[in-house]
């Protein structure tokens, strides 16, 4: 990503104050970002409540527009409309700012049997090839084609049919369960992903008419109609945002009542915590976690839904450095997700990584220093470590975080965090 477009903010950190207090949870940012893309299967006009206010969301804004839909914000809410003509192409600028454009592709083959998308370029967490994405056209007749970083898809009328993923990509079911929407004929996603948001987005596609069950089993089947219409949905809950506070309030020793939350999306991790030490009760769409003094140190190995997952990795990382004693951390869904980890050393965390393992030592305290972040939940963890940390803390390259956390410091402030934000 280049530099120098990039707002250069950076958040600095007094540590060792407990968090106390609520925290309203907002949208899922990943669920409403396929849900807005999805408004593209129809031209009828869609009200989407509950979406954040992130970079994210702007750049999915910015693609929509592009695309020749009209946006008009209103709080939490987006109402999406046509406009006069529907573009099947999405050029480098906007794919390169979110690797979630590329889920446009199922729509855009679906709806105007042809699509070009610039290919989502290299990202700091892995490789994160689409190839699993673009099988599954070729499953459903599409013809595909490479060249130039772009990739075009063309099917005059895609075709039910029966295709297993090979990994439960989160990107790729959604992707051709949307493609699949309108497809002639049933078609079977064998070893679909699992996770919250891909029910968020069936319960959508569904409103706007769509035919489809097995949402959050790993088989999904779709039953394509010929078209899809308008309809109103509102955005579930952001489970990482859930997780990142329920650890804010134990690494911090704090007491934070967090909400609306929905504790089913986080069953691992309310187990994980508990083993830990650290009290969780759920109550009616709230969640409240009380720190403790000694946290025991408590393994965790991430996987597909409803595993560990791995946006809760880093900060899980963060927590586990204060623990007593040693735990392992293994990383099963991405390659290269451990940048946090040079930073949190930095810190005076003791981790040792291997592979895709990390051993983590705790240590009795961290201490705060300059840190920088490589990606979101690099940050979130790097954010919940300084909360924790003796003295300042000062994280550099912030706009990783506004990428995925809504009002970041006004939402810790608020529960006495000391965090501000400032220029380079
Ligand atoms: C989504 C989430 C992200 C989360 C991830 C895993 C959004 C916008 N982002 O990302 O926050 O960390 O799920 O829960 O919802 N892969 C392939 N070939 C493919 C597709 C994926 O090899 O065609 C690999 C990736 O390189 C990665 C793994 O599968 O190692 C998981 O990727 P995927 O589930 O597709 O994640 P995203 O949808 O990109």
């Amino acid at each position: 990503m280049a530099e120098g477009e990039h707002s250069l903010d950076l958040l600095t950190i007094e540590g060792g104050r407990p968090l106390k207090g609520d925290i309203s949870i907002s949208g899922s940012k990943n669920a409403a970002l396929p849900i807005l893309i999805a408004t593209l299967l129809t031209d009828e006009p869609c009200g989407v409540k509950n979406v954040p206010s992130l970079d994210d969301i702007e750049a999915v804004i910015g693609l929509l527009v592009f695309l020749g839909k009209n946006v008009v914000r209103q709080r939490d809410r987006l109402d999406i409309t046509a406009g006069p003509t529907l573009y099947g192409e999405a050029p480098y600028e906007l794919v390169r700012k979110m690797r979630a454009s590329v889920v446009v592709m199922g729509p855009l083959l679906a709806r105007l049997g042809k699509v070009k998308v610039s290919l989502p370029g290299g990202c700091a967490i892995g490789g994160r090839p689409v190839n699993i994405h673009l099988e599954g056209f070729k499953a459903l007749g599409a013809s595909i084609q490479l060249e130039e970083g772009y990739v075009t898809a063309e099917a005059n009328r895609l075709q039910g049919t029966s295709f297993t993923l090979d990994f439960a990509s989160v990107g790729a079911t959604e992707n051709l369960m949307m493609a699949a929407s309108l497809a002639r004929g049933t078609t079977l996603l064998i070893g679909a992903a699992k996770e919250p948001e891909i029910t968020d987005l069936a319960d959508f596609l569904n409103h706007m008419g769509a035919r489809i069950t097995g949402a959050g089993t790993d088989t999904l089947t779709i039953e394509g109609v010929e078209r899809l219409h308008g309809t109103e949905h509102e955005v579930i809950p952001d489970r990482i945002e859930t997780g990142t506070y329920m650890i804010a309030a134990a690494i911090t020793r704090g007491d934070l009542d967090l909400h609306p939350a929905r504790p089913e999306h986080l069953r691992e991790l309310i187990a994980k915590l508990g083993q830990a030490g650290v009290s969780v009760d759920q109550d009616n769409g709230h969640l409240r976690v009380k720190g403790v003094k000694d946290l025991h140190p408590v393994d965790a190995e991430t996987a597909v839904h409803p595993g560990f997952p791995t946006d809760l990795q880093a900060p899980w990382m963060a927590l586990m450095s204060l623990a007593r004693g040693v735990s392992h951390i293994a990383e099963r869904v991405f390659e290269n997700r451990f940048m946090h980890v040079p930073e949190l050393q930095r810190m005076g965390a003791r981790i040792q990584v291997k592979g895709p393992h990390a051993a983590v030592e705790g240590v009795d305290s961290l201490s705060g220093a300059e840190v920088m972040v490589s990606d979101l939940r690099a940050g979130a963890a790097l954010v919940l470590a300084g909360l924790a940390a003796e003295g300042k803390t000062v994280i550099h390259r912030v706009y990783h975080l506004d990428r995925g956390y809504e009002h970041l410091e006004r939402k810790l402030s608020a529960v006495g965090a000391r965090i501000r934000r400032s220029q380079e």
